[in-house]
């Protein structure tokens, strides 16, 4: 038996990998297709840690190759499915939606076409804050009219929640929808806020703020997130329902990058840019569910995430 998590090489799927290993338990499939969406090589870095583990196997394969999930599905005897693997970013889902729809639908599609011909004890999905669009009332609750989604990043994570809520009711698939909020900690993708910020402030480099700084995010550390998504592995009453993993307490991003030079204890080069398409005005997670549901509470305070990200992140410079 074992626990698949796709999109183990990336940044949440390798945390939460770590986090399986703390644990007594089965063995874990990290599958990934190492693709370019950003630098393979820090994927390649992510696994590192883990990559020899007695308990971890990494298969290198696209889920989007469905006759490979059913042979991946039987072969491994997979008994949880974690669903993480995605192209998870906005900004570049304006540009190219396809590529979006063909992974983050069809992938997830493919998934579960193979859930379906090898039953499992529960199916993770991964959605998005980003499912909450315009006219959705604030702060977002899970059960509440989610309004149009903004970019088609969202359009492509409510499409697969939909995908998967159907297959939880046509066929009795144990599908649960977690929407995690601005994920941010240790080896976080490169192409998110925090990334950039802590990059470009520490180099003196132009910091790219699009807007006047005033929208607001949720962020939310990758450690709380891991907490949830365990949670929701074994919580009773959460098959084909769809639980926010976010902060409550959302920060304007011009906060943000005060935040971020106290920590580095050095001034942003603000490089004043227009609002990009896509962008949310505010994302602010509504926790009532998740906590009624995982127990789920949100343990690390920004300022601390912040620190703790500025420390690691000042460790990979000094690396060889
Ligand atoms: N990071 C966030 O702030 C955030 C917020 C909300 C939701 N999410 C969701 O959480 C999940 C993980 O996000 P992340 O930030 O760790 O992203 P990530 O890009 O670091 O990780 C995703 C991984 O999936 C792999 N992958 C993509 N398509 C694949 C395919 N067809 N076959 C095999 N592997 C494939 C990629 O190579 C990558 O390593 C995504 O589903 C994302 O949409 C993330």
């Amino acid at each position: 038996m074992s626990i698949l998590v796709t999109g183990g090489a990336g940044f949440i799927g390798s945390h939460l990998i770590e986090r399986l290993l703390e644990r007594d338990g089965e063995s874990i499939v990290c599958l990934d297709n190492f693709n370019d969406y950003y630098d393979p090589a820090c994927k390649r870095r992510n696994v590192a840690g883990f990559i020899d583990h007695e308990r971890v196997t990494l298969i290198e394969e696209d889920f989007c190759n469905a006759e490979a999930m059913r042979q991946l599905f039987d072969e491994r005897n997979v008994r949880i499915v974690v669903h993480l693997g995605a192209y998870a970013g906005v900004f570049r889902s304006v540009v190219e939606p396809l590529m979006y729809q063909e992974n983050n639908v069809g992938g997830t599609l493919s998934l579960l076409e193979a859930a379906r011909h090898h039953p499992v004890e529960r199916f993770l999905l991964a959605s998005s804050s980003t499912v909450y669009g315009r006219g959705a009332a604030i702060p977002f609750q899970e059960d509440a009219p989610l309004g149009i989604p903004m970019s088609p990043y969202g359009a492509s994570k409510r499409a697969a929640e939909l995908m998967g809520l159907t297959y939880h009711g046509l066929h009795g698939t144990p599908v649960v929808c977690l929407r995690p909020f601005s994920v941010y900690g240790p080896r976080v993708r490169p192409d998110l806020a925090m990334a950039i910020f802590v990059e470009a402030i520490e180099t003196g480099r132009p910091l790219p703020l699009y807007g006047d700084g005033s929208i607001r995010r949720d962020f939310t550390h990758v450690r709380d997130i891991c907490s949830g998504l365990l949670s929701a592995m074994t919580a009773d009453g959460v098959e084909g329902e769809a639980i926010n993993l976010g902060h409550n307490d959302p920060i304007e991003i011009r906060k943000v990058i005060e935040i971020v030079e106290d920590a580095l204890g050095k001034k942003a080069n603000i490089d004043q840019q227009p609002e990009k398409p896509g962008d949310m005005p505010v994302t602010y997670a509504d926790l009532t569910k998740a906590k009624r549901l995982l127990g789920y509470q949100p343990e690390v305070p920004f300022a601390e995430g912040v620190a703790e990200y500025v420390a690691w992140f000042r460790d990979q410079l000094r690396e060889p």
